[in-house]
């Protein structure tokens, strides 16, 4: 048991050999994090638990330092089962125990484990007296799940933030300040643009309503890797600016290849974005981490996606990161498609397509070359490049 602050403590498990989450949908390169904390007050209160498949660790850690018996109150901020999977043996043991969680959070928590729970639902503003300390939850609503809420610890001023403001990582220490800033920043994107990018315009919101309240908080202490605490107000600084149009300004090129054709029209275009001074990165997908692509795509200002044509349609690994795209909803990007063929043609017709349905402002028609490209057309590329530039600098 670590102590966070004052008569709070971290309890949780980190997880390091973690290197997937969400079943196989997001790479966890480092590991990750289940935050539970205790706030040993007048009161005895456990806020948010572990995973299933860390439950006897963390029933030992919570009976050696807490003492099941002596568990007042339970938080549970949200229930999906890597903060709420080791309620079900917790309970066993202490039925009576009172849960505070959201309206949703209650329906969740039914619906995922058939138990009825000694259930206490709670909303924006409701506060529970601890002794020293109050509690002040905060109402989260789809950020990420519907049941999603905070709790604000006041006397420490430590916002229990849940997934908001989180990474996936698991390290040394548990405060951010002791860590490796760039690894605690790259992760803390990648967690946004991963998990929380479909909600943007409610994020924005949110962020607006939570500093509404005019919270005097000195910490922010999420349920996944490293606490903000030299300067917490920063991660939601840097979420305001992430759920607002975000880019870095750079395009990335993304594309899968069979004999280089694509590849070799990649490698032209961003000659000539390069060449109107827009920066580029390039990425063959069937080779990158999707997690990782998907974080470079919320980074950039514009994509150029490209394939060539299999079986009447682009190659799986351009399938994928197209059904990716779409589903995070990003917001404010501009695209074109382009690839090469042997008769058909119609992988950068269907990137095309996908772009315009995915909610990206498409600037030009596609370019495509017939098996490899000559001199000629890869000048064509080049001008394409230059091209969607343009477009981008309007
Ligand atoms: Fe960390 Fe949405 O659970």
């Amino acid at each position: 048991m670590i102590q966070v602050k004052d008569q709070i403590y971290h309890l949780g498990f980190r997880d390091w050999e973690l290197r997937n989450f969400h079943g196989h949908e997001l790479s966890t390169f480092h590991g990750s994090s289940y935050n539970s904390y205790l706030i040993k007050d007048e009161k005895t209160v456990l806020v948010d638990a572990v995973w299933s498949p860390h439950s006897d660790e963390y029933m030992n850690i919570l009976e050696e330092e807490v003492g099941i018996d002596n568990i007042d109150y339970i938080i549970i901020n949200h229930s999906e089962p890597d903060h709420s999977g080791t309620l079900v043996e917790i309970m066993e043991l202490r039925p009576d125990i009172p849960i505070y969680c959201s309206v949703k959070g209650v329906e969740t928590i039914r619906k995922q484990y058939h138990k009825d729970w000694n259930f206490r639902a709670v909303k924006t503003g409701d506060t529970l007296n601890i002794g020293k300390y109050e509690l002040m939850f905060v109402d989260m609503t789809m950020i990420h799940w519907p049941d999603s809420m905070m709790t604000f610890v006041k006397g420490p001023n430590v916002l229990l933030s849940n997934d908001a403001f989180g990474q996936h990582l698991a390290g040394a220490s548990i405060f951010e300040d002791e860590l490796d800033e760039c690894m605690v920043w790259q992760e803390a994107i990648k967690y946004f643009a991963n998990i929380l990018a479909p909600f943007t315009p409610l994020i924005k919101k949110k962020i607006d309503e939570v500093l509404s309240l005019n919270l005097p908080i000195e910490m922010i202490a999420p349920s996944h890797g490293a606490i903000w605490r030299k300067n917490p107000l920063s991660i939601v600084e840097k979420y305001a600016q992430w759920s607002d149009n975000y880019n870095e300004g750079y395009v990335s090129i993304i594309y899968d290849t069979m004999y280089n054709a694509t590849k070799k029209m990649a490698g032209a275009i961003a000659k000539g974005l390069e060449s109107k001074g827009v920066k580029s990165k390039q990425f063959n997908s069937s080779l990158s981490d999707m997690s990782d692509l998907i974080t470079e795509v919320f980074k950039s200002k514009g994509m150029i996606i490209g394939s060539c044509t299999v079986n009447s349609g682009p190659l799986r690994s351009i399938a994928a990161i197209m059904a990716e795209i779409r589903g995070h909803k990003l917001k404010n990007k501009v695209g074109a498609a382009f690839g090469s063929y042997g008769w058909s043609g119609e992988a950068h017709k269907k990137i095309h397509k996908e772009l315009e349905e995915a909610g990206i402002k498409i600037v030009m028609e596609p370019i495509s070359v017939k098996y490899q490209p000559d001199d000629a057309e890869l000048d064509a590329c080049f001008q394409f490049g230059r091209d969607f530039a343009n477009y981008l600098k309007k």
